[in-house]
């Protein structure tokens, strides 16, 4: 257990607060949403500590934050219809899941392992006061344990995660109190994920008529990782609690890898769950890519702490392509 600061939203509070995300710890700030709990997105043991805090069983891809535009379009390719949603809604509710740029600063944990990465500018004095002190792309799910709802109050953050992250900024209850409108523009029509703060109408008011998920995934539409579908799986198939290896497998390892692999990548050398976390979807890819291996056979990986979401992860990238459980 830590004792969580309670830091007010003034200069000495929002310096403290920039300071602790820069060391890599978690914390809660208001927006005009929601309250997020913050992590520097460049540092994936940071990101890793989000799924442990929020007690995630799975990983969800996570929205970036940022002060500005410009500082967005830094990690992710912003074609013009991208741009024109920043300049009539940033800063405000609205989240643009846009192709991850080469360099793209944000752990590949905070995607997901996705092509894509999802970006917003919030519309909270603030917020942005925070994310411009801290100077880095900062990670924000809702600052709430998995399966409870999202907080709009700093008393709320403290029920869910005091004693779980090092502070929370409080800056008043949050104006708009719903998540943001997650919008998808990496296909080729805009794709409406999530509603919220931002209304259909006003975005279709911008960028003409948007789809709603159940028509992009409809017979006939495009549905490769990165694009519609919300979880990365490799293209190889994946052979889960392997106790032994053939020469034809990529072997994804955990402690004293098996021998007679083809191709090796070791998650955790010593056996630790957080490590492997970080390394998971940075691995799949590797193993993916090798060349001259049919498929990826993985090590058991207890299911202890982020050991279960990484267990979920791999159980829908073994699952069968066409079951759409493993899809969701
Ligand atoms: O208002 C909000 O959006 C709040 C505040 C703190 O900014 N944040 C928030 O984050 O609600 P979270 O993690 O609870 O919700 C993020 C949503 C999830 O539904 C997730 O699946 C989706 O955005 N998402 C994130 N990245 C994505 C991606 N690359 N592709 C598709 N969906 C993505
Ligand atoms: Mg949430």
């Amino acid at each position: 257990m830590t004792a969580t600061e309670l830091l007010a939203a003034d200069a000495a509070g929002i310096a403290r607060a920039a300071a602790l995300l820069r060391a890599g710890e978690l914390v809660g700030f208001g927006t005009e949403t929601v309250y997020g709990l913050g992590a520097d997105a460049t540092n994936e043991r940071a990101v890793a500590a989000v799924f442990a805090a929020k007690g995630r069983p799975r990983f969800n891809p996570l929205i970036c934050h940022y002060p500005e535009a410009e500082a967005a379009f830094e990690d992710v390719e912003a074609p013009p219809v991208a741009r024109r949603l920043a300049e009539a809604f940033w800063p405000g509710p609205l989240t643009l899941v846009l192709p991850r740029r080469p360099g793209c600063r944000v752990a590949l944990l905070a995607a997901a392992g996705l092509a894509t990465q999802a970006v917003r500018v919030p519309a909270h004095a603030a917020a942005l006061a925070l994310l411009r002190a801290a100077g880095r792309p900062v990670a924000g799910p809702s600052a709430n344990r998995s399966g409870q709802v999202s907080p709009t109050t700093a008393a709320h953050v403290m029920a869910g995660l005091g004693g779980r992250i090092a502070a929370v900024l409080d800056s008043g209850p949050c104006r708009v109190g719903v998540e943001s409108t997650v919008l998808d523009l990496s296909g080729g029509q805009p794709v409406l994920l999530r509603p919220g703060g931002a209304t259909r109408e006003a975005i279709e008011a911008v960028v003409g008529p948007v789809r709603l998920p159940e028509a992009a995934h409809a017979k006939g539409a495009p549905r490769s990782p990165g694009m519609l579908l919300s979880h990365y799986a490799p293209s190889l198939p994946v052979r889960l609690a392997a106790r032994t290896v053939a020469a034809d497998e990529a072997l994804l390892a955990f402690g004293p890898p098996l021998d007679g692999a083809g191709a090796v990548f070791q998650l955790s050398a010593a056996g630790d769950v957080v490590e492997a976390a970080c390394r998971l979807f940075a691995g799949l890819r590797a193993l993916d890519a090798a060349g001259g291996v049919r498929a990826i056979a993985v090590m058991p990986i207890p299911a202890t702490g982020l050991g279960l979401a990484i267990n979920d992860r791999l159980r829908r990238a073994a699952a069968p392509r066409d079951d759409p459980a493993a899809l969701a």
